[in-house]
């Protein structure tokens, strides 16, 4: 199988300083990957290198090739308007739109993208909502608020949001460590569903969040990635010994 996403001797720096050195990686299509390692190790600089978001940060650099589907998403003919709607982010804070009701939230990314047909939204707005688990909950309040909804479904709402435009990849960053134990549930559960559709990177600092919901895990330490690989062995059988003491909590 081809992977959808790949990674080639990838560095980031701000500035001088390199926070990412050549990492390298590649990930298969409908897999959940999560990415772990202690705090500063990188794991949210690699994350957002994947959707271009540090071109808009003053300072920030991307070396080496990140490939979606075989192309470069860093080519110059490659729009980074483009690559965000196919691969979307979901942050640690929720973030819905905060004057925005739960159905304009939904309905933001296709409306920016043109789209006017109020039964095309109507029919995309429930989808996604369904798909985030969150239909249920809000079917009688679209019109409502989002900063309304609780923080576990605020969170389901962006991740609505981001799937409105059908992406490819969903890159997730620590996107329950804010929630509550039974919102944190919700969406761990949600993942293996989401799966079928698209492709999952989630940052984690829960080790066994990581080993709940993921089918591969990357150990990053001081930018660099230690190791890769089935879950499982990460967790039970690591090659590398720094993985080893950080799985099992000798440090980190
Ligand atoms: N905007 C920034 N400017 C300068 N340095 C940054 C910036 N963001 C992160 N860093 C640094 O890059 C390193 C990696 O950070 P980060 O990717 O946020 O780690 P993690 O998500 O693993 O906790 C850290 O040393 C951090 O201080
Ligand atoms: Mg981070």
């Amino acid at each position: 199988m081809q992977p959808i996403l790949n990674a080639e001797t990838v560095s980031i720096y701000y500035g001088p300083k390199r926070a990412v050195n050549e990492v390298s990686l590649s990930i298969l299509p409908n897999t959940v990957n999560a990415l772990i390692g202690p705090s500063g190790c990188g794991k949210t600089t690699f994350l957002r290198a994947i959707n271009r978001m540090h071109d808009v940060t003053p300072g920030a650099k991307v070396t080496g090739k990140i490939t979606l589907d075989g192309q470069d998403i860093y080519a110059s003919d490659m729009d980074p308007v483009a690559v965000r709607r196919r691969i979307g982010m979901v942050f640690q804070k929720p973030n819905p739109f905060p004057t925005m009701s739960v159905y304009d939230n939904v309905a933001s990314g296709l409306r920016l993208s043109g789209v006017t047909n109020k039964s095309y939204l109507d029919q995309i707005v429930e989808r996604s909502l369904r798909q985030a688990a969150l239909w249920d909950e809000v079917k009688d309040r679209l019109k409502s608020p989002a900063t309304g909804l609780s923080g576990g479904q605020q969170q389901r709402l962006c991740i609505a949001r981001a799937l409105a435009v059908e992406p490819e990849v969903l890159l997730m960053d620590e996107p329950t460590s804010a929630l509550d134990p039974a919102s944190t549930s919700r969406i761990e559960d949600l993942l293996a569903t989401l799966k079928k559709d698209v492709t999952i990177l989630i940052v984690t600092h829960n080790m066994q969040q990581a080993a709940r919901v993921s089918d591969t895990t990357s150990f990053f330490l001081n930018g660099d990635l230690v190791e890769n690989g089935v879950t499982a062995d990460i967790f039970t059988n690591p090659k590398d010994e720094r993985t080893e003491a950080y799985v099992t909590g000798r440090f980190g």
